[in-house]
C-alpha cells in the first residue's frame, strides 16, 4: 500500500513539474541577419535555410523557414536548433543535442500553447512542424520567436550554432550552420542601428497553404542524448514528506 502511494506521489509530480522553467524574453537583439543553409553535400532530398532577423523592435527574432525536396512519407518533420556547429564532413549526428540552455530535457514534450516552457532550440515545438501536403515537396513559415537572442553574449545566442531536420521518428535528415550574412555589419557597427540591406541567395519564403493545415500532432521520436528530469529534487523531497506520514 505504501508502496503505492509512493509510486503514484511520484507520478503525479512528475506530471505536475512540468512548467518549473519559463525563458525571458529576449529584447535588444542586434540588426543582423543569420542564414543556417541546409547542406547541399549531404546525400538528403531535403534543402532549404532558415533565415533570422531580430523581431520587432529587437524583441525576439523573426524567423523565416524555408524547406524543399521533403520526401512525402517521412513527415511530419521537426526541426531544431541544435547546440553544436556541423563539422566540415557534413554530419548532423555532430550536432549534438537541442540548445537547452536552462536544462529543461526533452520530456515532457514542448507544449506550443507555453513556448517560455520548452527548449529553447524546439523551433518546431513551439512554433510548428515542417508538414507538407499531398503533392507538394515544399513548407514555408514565418514567426517571431521571443526567446532566442542574436546577441553573443546571451545564454540564448542562436549565431554559431545549427539547424537540423528530422525524420517523425527522429532520424537527422539534414542539417546546416547559422552564418553571418554577406558583410553587412561589421563589429563596429553592430552597435549602432543600421538597417539590413537586402540580403541574396536566401529564398524569400511565402507562406504555403500547406502550414494553413493542423494537422494532430503525431508522437515524434527525439534522438537527444540530453534526457533529464527537472523535477527529480522536488520529486525526492516530495516523497520523502509522504513516506515520514505514511510510516
Ligand atoms: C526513419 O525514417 C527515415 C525516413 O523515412 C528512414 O529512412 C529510416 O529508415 C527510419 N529509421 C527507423 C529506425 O525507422
Ligand atoms: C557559441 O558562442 C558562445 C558565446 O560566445 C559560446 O559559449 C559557445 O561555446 C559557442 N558555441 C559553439 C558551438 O561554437
Ligand atoms: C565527422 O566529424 C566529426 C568531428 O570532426 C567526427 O566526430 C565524426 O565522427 C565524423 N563523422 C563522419 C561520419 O565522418
Ligand atoms: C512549392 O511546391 C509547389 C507545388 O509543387 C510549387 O508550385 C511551388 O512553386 C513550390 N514553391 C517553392 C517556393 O518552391
Amino acid at each position: 500500500m505504501i508502496r503505492f502511494l509512493l509510486i503514484f506521489a511520484t507520478f503525479m509530480l512528475a506530471i505536475l513539474g512540468q512548467d518549473t522553467i519559463e525563458a525571458p524574453v529576449i529584447t535588444g537583439n542586434e540588426d543582423v541577419t543569420y542564414t543556417a543553409s541546409l547542406s547541399n553535400s549531404h546525400s538528403s532530398s531535403i534543402h532549404g535555410a532558415v533565415t533570422v532577423t531580430p523581431g520587432s523592435g529587437g524583441v525576439g527574432l523573426l524567423f523565416r523557414v524555408f524547406f524543399t525536396g521533403l520526401p512525402e512519407d517521412a513527415g511530419p518533420f521537426p526541426y531544431h536548433i541544435h547546440v553544436l556547429k556541423v563539422p566540415s564532413n557534413g554530419s548532423c549526428a555532430a550536432a549534438g543535442s537541442h540548445l537547452d540552455p536552462y536544462h529543461r530535457g526533452e520530456d515532457p514534450p514542448c507544449n506550443s500553447a507555453e513556448p517560455a516552457t520548452c527548449q529553447l532550440g524546439d523551433l518546431s515545438g513551439k512554433h510548428e512542424l515542417a508538414i507538407v501536403a499531398p503533392g507538394v515537396d515544399n513548407f514555408s513559415a514565418e514567426y517571431t520567436d521571443f526567446y532566442l537572442s542574436d546577441r553573443q553574449e546571451s545564454i540564448a545566442y542562436i549565431g554559431n550554432l545549427s539547424v537540423v531536420i528530422h525524420a517523425s521518428n527522429g532520424t537527422r535528415l539534414n542539417c546546416g550552420n547559422f552564418e553571418l550574412d554577406g558583410h553587412l555589419t561589421v563589429p563596429s557597427t553592430r552597435r549602432s542601428s543600421t538597417s539590413v540591406a537586402s540580403k541574396t541567395g536566401a529564398p524569400s519564403p511565402s507562406i504555403s497553404a500547406s502550414t494553413s493545415a493542423t494537422p494532430t500532432r503525431p508522437s515524434v521520436v527525439v534522438d537527444s542524448a540530453a534526457k533529464k528530469s527537472s523535477t527529480l529534487s522536488l520529486e525526492t523531497f516530495i516523497t520523502a514528506i509522504m513516506t515520514f506520514f505514511l510510516l
